[in-house]
């Protein structure tokens, strides 16, 4: 039995996001209870730390369902995506069986006749016994139900999209040698972009899209609150129209909501009761993480201090605080901190001789072509 618990109704979906701790807004709650429903994807789009990872997170707690997370890097190759063929083991079979190998082609008197030998032999080092599945096949191949997380899509290059309609589109992938596997449970699946590029029409076609913004401030004070900080309320509820003013002006890199968080949990532990321009000068390094942004900010610290809208020159939108002029990269670079993530979090292949094992070849495309494979065909590829 799946042990996803269909939300009932939007308010269900509301109560249980937040009995996992994720406060979700009625916008929010309606899409992914249509998209529970529905069985479509989740695209959403929106400025780093509002909350696009954590509501996968989330999702798949309170639906009991595991999480299986493709983190998106630039040159990501279906590879590291979808599946690859284990060359390592192939290698290794082929040492070990070469006496037998060698009988197979024993009787063969020229290269073209032992070639053809191996090659009646070769469906076997392309089966499942040689498959590495990667988090989308794997998400697939699942037994149990998943929530299927493809984190920052916009990273990725335009290609990475075009293997994900399938998925998305017919929740199936098609391997050419094994043939079409079908997704047994529908994969919840949730895709997420800071904006950084245009993604696909087809892509958002196939998906409910939202685009998620910071929360207004009852919202971002009842999600602070909610995080244990031990801050007071009263002076959590300054420190959320700080954040606000800060995000107002026009920074590389405003704060988030983790950090307004970050920010409540220093204030705590220096025991600092009230929020002046000296506490605020003295701890904004905590939300601002570029020498441009404090020195904007510490121009206005009365006028933040006070809760007056500080003067934004150029500044677009309260709240949202994109300057429309900025190309993708330096968001993306502004994103790209150290540490970020945890290693291999991108994919990195270990080199040859530095402990890991060897990057193993890419498969061709024309191993795909091969006659075998309708030996081999799943259900849906009949
Ligand atoms: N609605 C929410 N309810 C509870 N916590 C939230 C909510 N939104 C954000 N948070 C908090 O903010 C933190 C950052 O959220 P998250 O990592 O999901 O941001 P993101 O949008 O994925 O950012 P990025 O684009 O940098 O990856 C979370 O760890 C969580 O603690
Ligand atoms: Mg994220």
């Amino acid at each position: 039995m799946s042990p996803t618990p269909s939300f009932d109704s939007v308010e269900h979906t509301i109560s249980s996001l937040a009995e996992v701790g994720y406060l979700a807004d009625r916008r929010l709650a309606t899409t992914v209870y249509l998209q529970t429903r529905l069985e479509k994807p989740v695209l959403l789009e929106g400025p780093a730390g509002v909350g696009k990872t954590e509501l996968a997170r989330a999702l798949a707690e309170t639906t009991g369902r595991r999480m299986v997370r493709l983190q998106c890097y630039e040159g990501q190759d279906e590879s590291r995506a979808l599946y690859e063929w284990d060359y390592g083991k192939q290698m290794l079979y082929t040492q070990m069986l070469r006496e037998k190998i060698g009988e197979i082609v024993g009787s063969s008197t020229d290269i073209a006749g032992a070639v053809e030998e191996i090659g009646a032999h070769e469906d076997v080092f392309f089966s499942e016994r040689f498959l590495s599945t990667r988090p989308l096949l794997e998400a697939i191949r699942s037994e149990t139900p998943v929530v299927l997380l493809v984190d920052e899509i916009d990273r990725s290059d335009e290609a990475l999209e075009a293997v994900l309609l399938e998925i998305l589109a017919e929740g199936q992938i098609s391997i050419p040698e094994l043939g079409t596997f079908i997704a047994q449970h529908p994969p919840y699946v949730v895709l997420t972009s800071n904006n950084t590029r245009e993604l696909s029409s087809a892509l958002k076609r196939r998906c409910l899209h939202l685009f998620l913004d910071y929360p207004d401030a009852e919202r971002e004070l009842e999600i602070i609150r909610s995080k244990s900080t031990g801050l007071g309320d009263a002076l959590t509820e300054h420190l959320v129209q700080v954040v606000r003013g800060l995000r107002e002006l026009d920074l590389r890199k405003p704060p988030s909501i983790s950090e307004a968080v970050d920010w409540a949990r220093t204030l705590t532990v220096l025991g600092i009761a009230e929020l002046g321009t000296e506490e605020l000068e003295s701890t904004l390094s905590v939300v601002l993480k570029y020498d441009k942004d404090l020195a904007r900010a510490r121009e206005q610290l009365d006028e933040l201090v006070k809760g007056e809208s500080p003067a934004s020159a150029g500044a677009a939108l309260a709240g949202t605080a994109r300057p429309a002029d900025r190309d993708g990269r330096e968001v993306r670079s502004a994103k790209d901190e150290p540490g970020r993530h945890g290693p291999g979090t991108y994919g990195e292949r270990s080199q040859p001789g530095d402990g890991g094992h060897p990057a193993p070849p890419r498969v061709s495309a024309g191993q795909g072509e091969r006659s075998f494979t309708s030996k081999f065909r799943r259900r849906g590829n009949e």
